[in-house]
């Protein structure tokens, strides 16, 4: 292939380099596009540009792969744990056992939050959005360690940002819950694993015993390995843009939670479930839903289909998917939206509106299904997909900081009116 892009703009021809990545990606680079020519690009939502180059996650939404570092997402999902990926993502390679060690030790010792944090969960009502609360507890972090506001500061201060982040990541979504079901709230066990440790934060009462479910924890493991990364989507975007102004560590992972919460984004999880409730209590009819969701004059889409990179199967939906009947199958859990969720995925698959588009699953179809069955409140499965995707941001983060980037400044074509003089307000028609 050539490495050069012609470009003519009123008959003038410049060259632009090509940039080739290690699957064969090509992105035009015109880093100097605007010097030279005086045009900039528009591209509304990013859907043909390229932000970085990333040596984290690859994705190929036509082949439906998924890559952490190298290793495919089904073999991760099968084999490792959230711990193991969330090392190869941050770090680069899968750690040994004694860096294995070390680092879940090193996350163990963490797992406590200053007690003021109570105060900050305290002044939010019972009615505010697990997702909010998360999103603000995260954020006052950069009031505890204020020299996470450093830029410059070495390179161990941000191995300890990164730690306690992965630390108290659960401690905060349990105590989002509490604070929302009006329960005390639990400190973490460190004798725990880290799922079990969230569990157990979650679920324990003071008034009665509680043991976790090795079934669930092992399940909500798998879920988190699924969520871990997902390259330059709009939360992880947004995380390399606020980290680029050189913003807090802590500023930018809540800026990225806040990213995340949108329902077009992560609070997809949790539309699908109020969705697939609202279709069975609407008797059931999937076929009256899904031309809904074809209708243009209704704002109603299907929620947990379509993807902006797949445009063929999630591959994460079908392991879920497969989760999902496993996980009923052994908690003894007969869900009826299960059964709706399948009907709506099969009509969906064979209808023209959705083949043309190339529609499918997406990660969010069936992982509300599984969170339920363990328990979990629908206000909590963003919380979730938070704590899955906490690695890749970091990740993320670390690398557009090692690269050192520049600050993140979009262009526009300016569509607004031209130079116009000031009238008085008794003057204005
Ligand atoms: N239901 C009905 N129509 C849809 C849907 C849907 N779920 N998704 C896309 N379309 C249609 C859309 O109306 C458009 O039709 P037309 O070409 O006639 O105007 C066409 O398909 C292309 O859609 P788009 O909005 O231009 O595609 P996009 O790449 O900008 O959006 C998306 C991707 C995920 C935002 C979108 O598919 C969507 O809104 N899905 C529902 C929300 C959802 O499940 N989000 C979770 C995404 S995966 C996990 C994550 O990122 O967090």
């Amino acid at each position: 292939m050539s490495k050069t892009a012609e470009l003519i703009i009123d008959g003038k021809s410049y060259t632009l380099p090509l940039v080739v990545g290690t699957e064969n990606e090509v992105g035009i680079d015109i880093a100097e596009l605007l010097e030279k020519t005086g045009a900039v690009t528009l591209d509304l939502g990013y859907k043909n540009t390229g932000a970085t180059k990333s040596a984290i996650t690859f994705l190929d939404g036509d082949k439906g792969i998924l890559r952490y570092r190298g290793y495919s997402i089904e073999e991760l999902a099968e084999k490792s744990n959230f711990l193991e990926v969330a090392y190869l993502l941050i770090f680069g390679e899968l750690p040994t056992q004694q860096q294995y060690n070390t680092f879940s030790h090193d996350i163990k010792t963490h797992t406590l939050v200053h007690e003021d944090v109570k105060k900050i969960l305290d002044g939010f009502p019972s009615t505010a959005h697990p997702m909010g609360v998360l999103a603000s507890l995260f954020c006052s972090q950069t009031a505890f360690y204020p020299e996470s506001l450093d830029p410059n500061r070495a390179v161990d201060g941000v191995y300890l940002s990164i730690v306690r982040s992965m630390a108290k990541m659960p401690t905060f979504a349990a105590w989002a819950y509490k604070n929302a079901v009006g329960h005390p709230v639990n400190y973490p066990d460190n004798s725990l694993d880290y799922c079990s440790r969230f569990l157990k934060m979650m679920f324990a009462l003071p008034a009665e015993q509680y043991e976790v479910d090795p079934v669930v924890a092992s399940a909500l493991d798998k879920l988190l390995i699924l969520h871990a990364d997902h390259e330059q989507n709009c939360s992880t975007s947004t995380v390399r843009i606020v980290g680029s102004s050189k913003a807090s560590i802590y500023s930018s992972l809540s800026a990225g939670i806040n990213a995340l919460w949108g329902p077009l984004h992560g609070g997809a999880n949790q539309e699908v479930i109020v969705m697939l409730e609202q279709i069975k209590k609407d008797g059931g009819d999937t076929e009256k839903w899904i031309n809904k969701a074809k209708d243009k004059n209704d704002p109603f889409r299907l929620m947990g289909f379509g993807h902006r990179v797949y445009k063929n199967f999630d591959p994460r939906a079908k392991i879920i998917k497969k989760a999902a009947d496993d996980v009923l199958g052994k908690l003894g859990i007969n869900d009826p939206v299960l059964e709706i969720a399948q009907k709506l995925e099969e009509a969906a698959l064979k209808d023209p509106y959705f083949v043309e588009r190339k529609l499918y699953p997406n990660v969010d179809f069936y992982s509300g299904i599984i969170y339920r069955a363990l328990g979990l409140p629908t206000d909590l499965f963003t919380v979730m997909f938070a704590m899955g995707r906490l690695p890749g941001w970091i990740a993320q983060w670390k690398e557009m900081r090692e690269n050192k980037e520049p600050i993140g400044r979009p262009r526009q074509i300016y569509t607004g009116a031209t130079q116009r003089a000031y009238v008085p307000v008794g003057t204005r028609g």
